[in-house]
């Protein structure tokens, strides 16, 4: 997954570091600067945890359910009547979080299926009037501030339940009701739990953002919200881009790529397509290096238990990141990338060594336009030996296996911004007559 970038892409990507976020576009919050202020903690925080949680948890054969499997609308709401979790599971979830070192949370209010988790008095398919009978989004929001983590939405504006959910894009009264029940439950959700730190739209269908009237949308979020942070996903630009399943850097602009952990997003009993602790980590690293951030789903089943190879994944992640995490957490901006063993994040002039394939007892880096002045093992402190000329740096006497898992970092400090040019390699090392 790791992605390359040329300089020109570095450049883009420079432009979409905190400090530059001043010179962006305006947005309706209230101007860049404002932005920059709003966005601060974000940039800082890196990692994040993504819920999936709804009827479609029941079933347990994906959030898009509903729709693939063409279950009726009067079919799927009884679920509804069976959907009654634990009190409280999300205190384990943000437990889970904050062990793994995300350092905030986002879960669906509402997804495509149309059932809300909060109380909305626009309708009553909703967690607190059905079996459940209490507000899952209130224990939420609670669970999360306990344990430290900033607090997001999720919120979908395409709707499968709603009368009016796909007869607005010809019907000017249904839009103009579909718009005030959608805005009315985005002020529901901006009123109704205190402070909220990100608000995540998702997939606008049918309408564009002027069927939308996304402008006011925003507008009524940041008056009453006015430090959250929104996504682009009701079809304005936002305050961050939101690539799905895949690391790519915005141009100039904010980014947060999300994942799943297997192939869905929703509880799905049957996907057993995990990705390693290590891929995990590896696309933190990518995310980080480039200046976004990663949000990394889990799908609980209806009674709120995490699957537990989620748990065991999110368990070795968070195991690196309290050794490993300060090369991730502020990390700016970093312009090297090209070593197959190696992944890069950069503070400063200090570039981190992220190995992945753990070469044995010498490791090198080629292509490095600064001076290394020390190298040592980032999770112990030991100095390790290293020799630099103009082509590259060679690190020895390492262990012959990798000393940490799933990812050994080394910590190059430098006399200036680590960059790397590979041409400069490939055009001057001095070549033998044929
Ligand atoms: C998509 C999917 C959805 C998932 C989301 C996460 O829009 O429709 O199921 O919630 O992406 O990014």
């Amino acid at each position: 997954m790791a992605l390359h970038l040329s300089r020109r892409d570095y450049l883009g990507l420079m432009a979409a570091a905190p400090g530059f976020m001043a010179a962006g576009p305006a947005t309706a919050a209230g101007g860049a600067a404002d932005r920059e202020r709003r966005m601060r903690w974000w940039h800082q925080a890196k990692f994040g945890m993504f819920i999936h949680w709804g009827l479609y948890s029941v079933l347990g054969r994906h959030e898009w359910v509903m729709e693939i499997e063409g279950i009726p609308v009067a079919e799927y709401e009884k679920l509804a009547d069976q959907f009654n979790p634990k009190p409280n599971a999300a205190r384990y979830w943000a437990k889970l979080a904050r062990q793994a070192g995300q350092k905030y949370m986002v879960m669906t209010t509402k997804h495509h299926e149309g059932f809300c988790l909060f109380h909305s008095q626009y309708t009553d398919y909703c967690a607190p009037k059905r079996a459940c009978g209490r507000d899952l989004v209130k224990e939420y929001v609670e669970a999360a501030r306990a344990e430290g983590l900033r607090v997001g939405f999720y919120y979908s504006l395409m709707d499968w339940h709603h009368p009016d959910g796909a007869r607005c894009a010809e019907d000017e009264a249904a839009r103009k009701r579909f718009v005030a029940y959608i805005h009315g439950q985005i002020r529901e959700l901006m009123t109704n739990y205190g402070k909220i730190d990100i608000l995540w739209y998702d997939v606008a269908w049918p309408l564009d953002a002027k069927g939308w009237e996304s402008e006011r949308m925003n507008k009524m979020v940041f008056e009453l919200q006015p430090d959250i942070i929104v996504n682009n996903r009701n079809r304005l630009e936002g305050d961050f881009s939101t690539p799905e399943q895949r690391i790519q850097a915005a141009k100039g602009k904010a980014w947060e790529a999300c994942m799943t952990m297997n192939d869905s997003w929703g509880y799905h009993a049957a996907d057993d397509a995990w990705k390693s602790p290590k891929t995990i980590v590896r696309n933190l690293i990518t995310c980080a290096r480039q200046g976004g951030n990663y949000l990394l789903n889990i799908g609980p089943r209806a009674d709120g238990s995490v699957p537990e190879e989620s748990v065991k994944i999110l368990g070795s992640v968070g195991r690196w990141m309290a050794r490993n995490g300060d090369t991730i957490y502020g990390a700016d901006p970093c312009q090297v990338w090209q070593a197959k063993c190696c992944s890069f994040t950069r503070k400063g002039k200090t570039l981190y060594v992220q190995s992945h394939f753990w070469p044995g007892e010498t490791l090198a880096i080629a292509g490095l336009r600064c001076k290394v002045l020390s190298v040592k093992m980032h999770a112990t402190g030991q100095p390790v030996k290293f020799e630099q000329d103009e082509f590259r740096v060679r690190c020895f006497g390492l262990p012959p296996a990798a000393p940490d898992d799933p990812v050994t970092t080394l910590d190059f400090e430098c006399d200036a911004e680590p960059t790397q040019d590979m041409l400069y390699v490939r055009r001057n090392r001095p070549r033998r007559g044929v």
